[in-house]
């Protein structure tokens, strides 16, 4: 008897968590493992964000609150579009979910029918298709690669728009390849999502502030306004301000679909938590000053990175302009033995082999859905970064 739902057995189960359970059960048993897989900022939650929570707590603020989120939260939310974006949006029009992916499955939920498409360009965050499908609509991939910096293209985008196309997904700065659309790219898209009105656009902005070089950051709904109505624009608090653990997503958008995504949230699991939703007023009201810092340091680190990786035969690694992790190509390595005698004949026999036999855990790129890539995090420290290129050299020169 299989008692799983269909649209459950649609979903694939999340390809990152096999090499974090191997890397932690590695390192349970005393193997000095690094760990460069993660998803999240090595950083504390800043000071004043956590004495807001004690604050809320003190102060009763543990009941229910409004499903949306609290006012106070969603006025802050409001501020920082106009601060950051030079948005104007209404706080009836901001929404607050348990972290930015609950506010994707939401908006997926509340819209996609049986047979939709959904555009995602690859590489891709994986939560992505695996929603979509759940959803039992379809994931249109678009490839993209390094020549194109893993930018989506109008032409490309255009060709892949069916009748049935109900969302674009997009991802700037990208998680995996860190790759940020300048304002004029983003317009050059709105250009032809202008042709076709029944799309929405879902601007996925979550490391908006994770931007190095002076790059300046831009999204949809600030490059093309015309397309406001139709436009998604998602954020968080997780990589922003070191708060994985605190559940706050948010998003702007049109009232039919802040209005759906409420009835959907009220029916799953209401709002985000109430303390936590205070801690974040705080962090969006608060000093940001602390982001230059922590932008100064993840640039150092990423410098480090990339000029080392690019010192190791077969590498040719780009240097993203955002987020935290690089995705070079290991097109060279594939068809070799390691050292262990493994043959590598995929980015994940890369990756496995490394991890057991050079203790560094890493991400295939066929999780993002580009095959013979790697993504290294580096959310980690100068010197467990130096550690970590000193192994994977080793591990390539030892392939043959
Ligand atoms: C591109 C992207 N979007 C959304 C999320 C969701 O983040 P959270 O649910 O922690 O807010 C993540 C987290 O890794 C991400 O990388």
């Amino acid at each position: 008897m299989n008692y799983i739902s269909d649209a459950l057995n649609r979903v694939q189960p999340s390809a990152t968590v096999g090499i974090s359970q191997k890397a932690r059960a590695m390192k349970n048993t005393g193997k000095d493992i690094i760990v460069l897989s993660a998803g999240e900022p090595d950083f504390d939650t800043p000071q004043n964000v956590k004495d807001a929570a004690k604050k809320a707590i003190d102060e009763n603020q543990t009941k229910y609150t409004n499903v949306g989120g609290i006012i106070e939260l969603r006025e802050a939310i409001a501020a920082k579009f106009k601060r950051d974006n030079n948005l104007d949006i209404s706080p009836d029009n901001c929404f607050v979910s348990t972290g930015g992916k609950q506010i994707i499955f939401n908006a997926m939920l509340a819209t996609l029918n049986k047979g939709d498409e959904v555009i995602i360009p690859t590489p891709y965050w994986v939560s992505y298709p695996e929603v979509v499908r759940l959803c039992d609509a379809k994931p249109v991939f678009i490839s993209t690669d390094e020549t194109s910096n893993f930018k989506l293209s109008p032409t490309a985008l255009k060709a892949a728009i069916t009748p049935k196309t109900k969302w674009l997904m997009l991802n700037s700065p990208s998680n995996p390849s860190g790759s940020v659309y300048t304002k004029d790219e983003l317009k050059a898209l709105a250009e032809i999502l202008k042709q076709y009105p029944n799309i929405l656009i879902l601007s996925d902005d979550i490391y908006e502030q994770l931007i190095y070089d002076g790059f300046t950051f831009s999204t949809m709904a600030q490059a093309a306004p015309e397309l406001g109505e139709r436009i998604l624009t998602m954020n968080g608090l997780s990589k922003s301000h070191a708060m994985t653990g605190w559940r706050i997503g948010y998003c702007a958008g049109p009232s039919f679909l802040i209005k759906a995504m409420a009835k959907l949230q009220s029916q799953s699991t209401s709002a985000t938590c109430s303390i936590a939703q205070w801690a974040a007023v705080e962090a969006l009201n608060g000093e940001q000053d602390f982001l230059d810092e922590w932008r100064e340091i993840f640039a150092k680190r990423r410098n480090m990175l990339v000029n080392g990786l690019n010192k190791i035969e077969g590498f040719d690694c780009l240097k993203p302009s955002g987020a935290f992790y690089v995705f070079p190509s290991i097109k060279p390595f594939i068809g070799k033995t390691s050292k262990g005698g493994q043959k590598i004949t995929s980015d994940e026999d890369f990756v496995f082999a490394l991890l057991e036999e050079n203790d560094v855990a890493l991400v295939h790129g066929s999780a993002f859905g580009i095959d013979n890539h790697i993504r290294i995090s580096y959310a980690a420290s100068q010197d467990s970064l130096s550690e970590a290129l000193k192994r994977i050299e080793q591990f390539c020169i030892d392939l043959h």
